[in-house]
């Protein structure tokens, strides 16, 4: 049987070389549900049933899009979308991204996060390695072994109910940890539990930005270092979907609050003119998330290191002249302005150009970005209000 996935990788270049014999023998169709919602030109569709359905059903799995298995944890089930996706097969191009940034050779030891369905379980036992791969979701986990169990690499998965933050150290060290949900917080648990020279791979990404990047770090000892390899986006990790703050601000807050005219639109900020730039935002501006209305209004809230909360709104009317209001702690418009001009005067570089140091202390992990070697560290917003930090920053560029 021909294996159409294999094919439509191979003729879009994005087949990760030594992955061919896998993608053509690990058939994604007999890991996906019957039931499924595809994720097609921008928009989640009604759901697809293999029974009522059979060939949309096979045009979907056999197509290089994601296929949402889950909504709302398991608690929606009607036709249409639910509120949130919670499991998904994620698009093929981007299984082979992931897996061809994981250097994967025979015989390794993988420790996964995020079962699924089981498919990319199956794709790593099918290229020789041992897989222990970890699911959330009981019912998920359950019908990822019935589908791990029909295939000739059962012997090679363990599938783990619980919660992939800790790992599994029964079968520690691993000499590769695949993660495929987002991330925003690295859980020391994948950092002790990896042999000294693993690789981990994962979609990372910050507070500020829904989107992730690959990021591919090399352990030794307590740290781990490496570069960003490429951008996707994935559901986070159950612990770790992005809340607003819940804060009250009273209707009189902007009274009080620190006005100035911006310098910047929501496009350059928020990704519409350059994704890199919301990237890099994210990692200078920590603890701040965006909330882009459809009015041409952007708020930003944050938080600082004693958790007292800042918000700025920022108006730009169709006809008048935009502004901006601070307040709190930090001024969380200007922090994203500096970062912007950071990110231009250094030529605007891609996110590839940046890299994160993970180091595990104990049960604390501190994540530091840089940008092109790990000994040159992002200009800090810490303890510098937005002007401060600019001044700071454009020095740190002219020197
Ligand atoms: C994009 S899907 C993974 C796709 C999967 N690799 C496949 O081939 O089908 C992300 C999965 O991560 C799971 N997940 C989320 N948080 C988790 C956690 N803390 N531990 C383990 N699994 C988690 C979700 O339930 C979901 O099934």
């Amino acid at each position: 049987m021909t294996a159409p996935i294999a094919e439509l990788l191979t003729l879009a270049g994005t087949m990760p070389p030594g992955w061919e014999q896998a993608f053509a023998t690990v058939r994604r169709a007999d890991f996906v549900p019957d039931r499924i919602w595809p994720f097609r030109d921008g928009g989640y569709e009604r759901a697809i049933d293999r029974d009522r359905d059979p060939d949309a059903w096979l045009a979907a799995v056999e197509d290089d899009i994601p296929l949402v298995t889950q909504w709302d944890d398991g608690a929606h089930t009607g036709d249409e979308p639910g509120e949130l996706a919670t499991s998904s097969s994620s698009a093929p191009t981007v299984v082979a991204l992931e897996l061809a940034v994981l250097d994967l050779a025979d015989g390794m030891r993988v420790l996964e996060i995020g079962t699924g369905t089981g498919w990319t379980a199956g794709l790593l036992a099918a290229r020789g390695a041992n897989v222990t791969t970890i699911e959330v979701d009981p019912v998920l986990a359950a019908r990822a072994r019935d589908a791990i169990d029909r295939t000739r690499y059962a012997a090679s998965i363990t599938v783990i109910t619980g919660d992939g933050a800790l790992g599994h150290p029964p079968h520690a060290p691993y000499d590769r940890v695949h993660v495929t949900a987002g991330v925003r917080s690295i859980p020391a648990a994948w950092i002790d539990q990896a042999a000294s020279g693993a690789t981990v791979v994962m979609p990372w990404g910050t507070d500020y930005n829904p989107h992730d990047q690959v990021v591919h770090l090399t352990v030794t000892g307590n740290q781990a270092h490496g570069r960003f390899r490429g951008g996707l986006s994935f559901m986070k990790l159950r612990a770790q979907r992005a809340e607003y703050p819940n804060v009250h601000w009273p209707g009189t807050w902007k009274r009080t609050a620190r006005a100035s005219t911006p310098a910047l639109t929501i496009a350059d900020v928020a990704g519409a003119t350059h994704r890199a730039a919301e990237f890099v935002i994210g990692l200078m501006v920590p603890d701040c998330m965006p909330d882009i209305r459809d009015d041409g209004r952007m708020y930003l809230y944050g938080w600082d290191d004693a958790g007292e909360p800042s918000l700025a709104e920022a108006v730009f009317p169709e006809d008048g002249i935009p502004v901006v209001h601070q307040t709190g702690t930090r001024d969380l418009w200007s922090e994203v302005e500096a970062a912007h001009a950071w990110w231009t005067a250094v030529g605007r570089p891609e996110a590839e150009r940046f890299g994160l140091t993970v180091t595990v202390d104990g049960g604390t992990v501190e994540q530091r970005p840089w940008y092109e070697a790990p000994d040159r560290e992002l200009p800090s917003r810490t303890g510098m209000p937005g002007d401060a930090f600019l001044r700071a920053t454009t020095r740190r560029i002219g020197g």
